[in-house]
Protein backbone atom coordinates (compact mmCIF):
# COMPACT_ATOMS: atom_id res chain seq x y z
CA UNK A 1 0.00 0.00 0.00
CA UNK A 2 1.23 3.00 -0.79
CA UNK A 3 -0.17 5.80 1.59
CA UNK A 4 0.78 6.79 4.98
CA UNK A 5 -0.91 5.80 8.39
CA UNK A 6 -0.49 8.15 11.14
CA UNK A 7 -2.63 7.70 14.01
CA UNK A 8 -2.75 9.96 16.66
CA UNK A 9 -2.85 9.16 20.63
CA UNK A 10 -3.71 10.02 24.48
CA UNK A 11 -5.56 10.18 27.07
CA UNK A 12 -9.17 11.80 26.89
CA UNK A 13 -8.54 15.54 26.66
CA UNK A 14 -5.37 15.81 25.70
CA UNK A 15 -6.36 17.47 21.86
CA UNK A 16 -5.46 15.27 19.64
CA UNK A 17 -8.50 15.93 18.14
CA UNK A 18 -7.46 19.68 17.16
CA UNK A 19 -4.05 18.44 15.94
CA UNK A 20 -5.53 16.14 13.50
CA UNK A 21 -7.46 19.49 12.22
CA UNK A 22 -5.11 21.57 12.03
CA UNK A 23 -2.27 19.00 10.63
CA UNK A 24 -4.33 17.85 8.00
CA UNK A 25 -5.08 21.58 6.74
CA UNK A 26 -1.08 21.97 6.75
CA UNK A 27 -0.26 18.63 4.87
CA UNK A 28 -2.92 19.78 2.27
CA UNK A 29 -1.44 23.24 1.80
CA UNK A 30 1.55 21.12 0.98
CA UNK A 31 -0.68 19.80 -2.05
CA UNK A 32 -0.71 16.05 -0.71
CA UNK A 33 -4.32 14.16 0.05
CA UNK A 34 -5.15 13.51 3.34
CA UNK A 35 -8.19 11.66 4.79
CA UNK A 36 -8.81 12.71 8.53
CA UNK A 37 -10.29 9.71 10.56
CA UNK A 38 -11.01 8.89 13.90
CA UNK A 39 -12.54 5.47 16.16
CA UNK A 40 -14.33 4.79 17.46
CA UNK A 41 -17.43 5.44 14.78
CA UNK A 42 -16.34 6.89 11.31
CA UNK A 43 -18.44 4.59 9.56
CA UNK A 44 -21.90 3.80 9.10
CA UNK A 45 -22.15 0.90 11.01
CA UNK A 46 -19.62 2.09 13.38
CA UNK A 47 -21.59 5.26 13.99
CA UNK A 48 -24.17 2.67 15.67
CA UNK A 49 -21.36 0.58 17.82
CA UNK A 50 -20.08 4.18 18.82
CA UNK A 51 -23.27 5.47 20.08
CA UNK A 52 -23.40 1.61 21.85
CA UNK A 53 -20.48 1.78 23.34
CA UNK A 54 -20.37 5.37 24.55
CA UNK A 55 -23.46 6.68 25.40
CA UNK A 56 -24.00 5.51 28.88
CA UNK A 57 -27.27 3.79 28.13
CA UNK A 58 -25.80 0.49 28.32
CA UNK A 59 -23.00 -1.09 30.54
CA UNK A 60 -20.94 -3.43 28.50
CA UNK A 61 -18.83 -6.33 29.80
CA UNK A 62 -15.32 -5.60 29.45
CA UNK A 63 -14.67 -8.32 27.11
CA UNK A 64 -17.90 -7.43 25.27
CA UNK A 65 -16.31 -3.72 25.22
CA UNK A 66 -13.41 -4.77 23.62
CA UNK A 67 -15.16 -6.59 20.63
CA UNK A 68 -17.21 -4.14 19.79
CA UNK A 69 -14.41 -1.24 19.35
CA UNK A 70 -12.95 -4.17 17.59
CA UNK A 71 -16.12 -4.20 15.31
CA UNK A 72 -15.56 -0.74 14.75
CA UNK A 73 -12.15 -1.40 13.90
CA UNK A 74 -12.55 -4.06 10.96
CA UNK A 75 -15.17 -2.01 9.53
CA UNK A 76 -12.93 1.17 9.67
CA UNK A 77 -9.83 -0.53 7.96
CA UNK A 78 -12.07 -2.09 5.43
CA UNK A 79 -14.34 0.41 4.25
CA UNK A 80 -11.67 3.83 5.37
CA UNK A 81 -8.54 3.35 6.07
CA UNK A 82 -7.23 0.32 3.50
CA UNK A 83 -9.27 2.19 0.26
CA UNK A 84 -7.50 5.67 1.26
CA UNK A 85 -3.92 4.02 1.71
CA UNK A 86 -4.50 2.31 -2.07
CA UNK A 87 -4.98 5.57 -2.84
CA UNK A 88 -1.95 6.82 -2.00
CA UNK A 89 -3.40 9.34 0.91
CA UNK A 90 -1.94 10.14 4.12
CA UNK A 91 -4.06 8.88 6.78
CA UNK A 92 -4.36 10.78 10.17
CA UNK A 93 -6.54 8.44 12.43
CA UNK A 94 -8.10 9.30 15.87
CA UNK A 95 -6.97 6.37 17.46
CA UNK A 96 -6.67 3.15 16.55
CA UNK A 97 -4.99 0.25 18.21
CA UNK A 98 -3.01 1.38 20.67
CA UNK A 99 -6.14 3.00 22.68
CA UNK A 100 -7.26 -0.55 22.63
CA UNK A 101 -4.19 -1.71 24.32
CA UNK A 102 -4.47 1.43 26.62
CA UNK A 103 -8.21 1.24 27.71
CA UNK A 104 -9.29 -2.37 27.85
CA UNK A 105 -5.76 -4.18 28.07
CA UNK A 106 -4.55 -1.46 30.99
CA UNK A 107 -7.56 0.32 31.98
CA UNK A 108 -10.05 -2.74 32.04
CA UNK A 109 -7.12 -4.89 32.98
CA UNK A 110 -7.94 -7.61 30.45
CA UNK A 111 -5.58 -10.76 29.18
CA UNK A 112 -2.84 -9.15 27.18
CA UNK A 113 -2.50 -12.54 25.20
CA UNK A 114 -5.71 -12.46 23.84
CA UNK A 115 -5.40 -8.95 23.13
CA UNK A 116 -3.01 -8.97 20.90
CA UNK A 117 -4.32 -12.48 18.69
CA UNK A 118 -7.88 -10.12 18.16
CA UNK A 119 -6.07 -7.23 17.44
CA UNK A 120 -4.36 -8.71 14.98
CA UNK A 121 -7.36 -9.75 13.70
CA UNK A 122 -9.53 -7.20 13.84
CA UNK A 123 -6.36 -4.87 11.63
CA UNK A 124 -6.59 -6.90 9.00
CA UNK A 125 -2.78 -6.24 8.47
CA UNK A 126 -2.82 -2.43 8.24
CA UNK A 127 -1.30 -0.85 11.21
CA UNK A 128 0.50 3.02 11.92
CA UNK A 129 4.07 3.58 10.59
CA UNK A 130 4.37 6.77 12.64
CA UNK A 131 2.43 7.41 16.34
CA UNK A 132 1.84 10.61 17.41
CA UNK A 133 1.24 10.59 21.15
CA UNK A 134 -0.22 13.54 22.77
CA UNK A 135 1.45 13.64 26.32
CA UNK A 136 -0.75 15.01 29.07
CA UNK A 137 -0.92 14.67 32.82
CA UNK A 138 -4.63 13.20 34.16
CA UNK A 139 -4.98 16.23 36.35
CA UNK A 140 -4.48 18.30 33.49
CA UNK A 141 -6.97 16.28 31.17
CA UNK A 142 -9.58 16.12 34.15
CA UNK A 143 -9.58 20.03 34.27
CA UNK A 144 -9.72 20.00 30.79
CA UNK A 145 -12.61 17.68 30.64
CA UNK A 146 -14.41 19.55 33.28
CA UNK A 147 -14.51 22.90 31.77
CA UNK A 148 -15.58 21.06 28.13
CA UNK A 149 -18.65 19.55 30.59
CA UNK A 150 -19.14 23.36 32.34
CA UNK A 151 -19.31 24.66 28.39
CA UNK A 152 -22.09 22.25 27.46
CA UNK A 153 -20.50 19.12 25.99
CA UNK A 154 -21.80 15.57 26.95
CA UNK A 155 -19.16 13.69 29.03
CA UNK A 156 -18.81 9.88 27.47
CA UNK A 157 -19.26 6.71 29.79
CA UNK A 158 -15.41 6.21 29.56
CA UNK A 159 -14.78 10.17 30.10
CA UNK A 160 -16.76 9.69 33.73
CA UNK A 161 -14.59 6.50 34.55
CA UNK A 162 -12.60 7.13 37.90
CA UNK A 163 -8.74 9.03 38.17
CA UNK A 164 -7.08 5.70 38.49
CA UNK A 165 -8.71 4.78 35.27
CA UNK A 166 -7.09 7.33 33.43
CA UNK A 167 -4.04 6.97 34.91
CA UNK A 168 -3.57 3.35 34.09
CA UNK A 169 -4.41 4.66 30.77
CA UNK A 170 -2.44 7.12 31.11
CA UNK A 171 0.61 4.95 32.16
CA UNK A 172 0.29 2.19 29.34
CA UNK A 173 0.98 5.21 26.79
CA UNK A 174 4.39 6.15 28.55
CA UNK A 175 4.82 2.28 28.83
CA UNK A 176 4.17 1.76 24.66
CA UNK A 177 6.00 4.98 23.86
CA UNK A 178 9.13 3.97 25.44
CA UNK A 179 9.14 0.05 24.40
CA UNK A 180 8.55 1.35 20.74
CA UNK A 181 10.57 4.52 20.03
CA UNK A 182 10.96 3.96 16.30
CA UNK A 183 7.40 4.14 15.65
CA UNK A 184 5.86 6.81 18.79
CA UNK A 185 6.84 10.34 18.81
CA UNK A 186 5.57 12.15 21.87
CA UNK A 187 4.50 15.40 22.20
CA UNK A 188 4.43 17.94 24.79
CA UNK A 189 0.17 18.38 24.88
CA UNK A 190 0.51 20.34 28.52
CA UNK A 191 0.58 23.57 26.19
CA UNK A 192 -0.52 25.76 24.03
CA UNK A 193 -2.66 24.58 20.08
CA UNK A 194 -0.22 26.49 18.51
CA UNK A 195 2.84 25.19 20.32
CA UNK A 196 1.75 21.68 19.96
CA UNK A 197 0.97 21.92 16.30
CA UNK A 198 4.29 22.82 15.88
CA UNK A 199 5.96 19.93 17.26
CA UNK A 200 4.32 17.94 15.45
CA UNK A 201 5.13 19.60 11.85
CA UNK A 202 8.61 19.01 13.74
CA UNK A 203 7.97 15.45 13.77
CA UNK A 204 6.36 15.43 10.17
CA UNK A 205 9.11 17.49 8.41
CA UNK A 206 11.42 14.46 9.02
CA UNK A 207 8.36 11.92 6.76
CA UNK A 208 6.85 14.63 4.24
CA UNK A 209 9.78 17.24 3.53
P1 LIG B 1 -12.72 9.71 21.35
O1 LIG B 1 -13.57 9.72 20.13
O2 LIG B 1 -11.29 10.07 21.22
O3 LIG B 1 -13.34 10.57 22.51
P2 LIG B 1 -14.22 11.85 22.36
O4 LIG B 1 -15.46 11.36 21.67
O5 LIG B 1 -14.40 12.27 23.79
O6 LIG B 1 -13.41 12.82 21.51
O7 LIG B 1 -12.74 8.23 21.94
C1 LIG B 1 -13.86 7.71 22.49
C2 LIG B 1 -13.51 6.91 23.72
O8 LIG B 1 -13.29 5.54 23.35
C3 LIG B 1 -12.28 7.36 24.48
O9 LIG B 1 -12.62 7.44 25.85
C4 LIG B 1 -11.29 6.24 24.27
C5 LIG B 1 -12.15 5.04 24.03
N1 LIG B 1 -11.56 3.96 23.25
C6 LIG B 1 -11.32 2.73 23.86
O10 LIG B 1 -11.57 2.55 25.06
N2 LIG B 1 -10.79 1.71 23.11
C7 LIG B 1 -10.52 1.85 21.77
O11 LIG B 1 -10.05 0.89 21.13
C8 LIG B 1 -10.79 3.13 21.16
C9 LIG B 1 -10.52 3.33 19.70
C10 LIG B 1 -11.30 4.15 21.94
Amino acid sequence: MSGHFISFEGIDGCGKTTQRKLTAAWLREKGLQVVETFEPGDTALGAEIRSLLLSGEHIPQPETELLLFLADRTQHVREVIQPALQRGAVVLCDRFSDSTRAYQLAGRALDAQVLEQLLKTAELGVSPALTLWFDLPVSDALIRMRSRVAGGETASRLDEEQQSFHQRVCDAFTAMFEAEPARWRRIDAATDAETVQQQVRDVLKGVFS
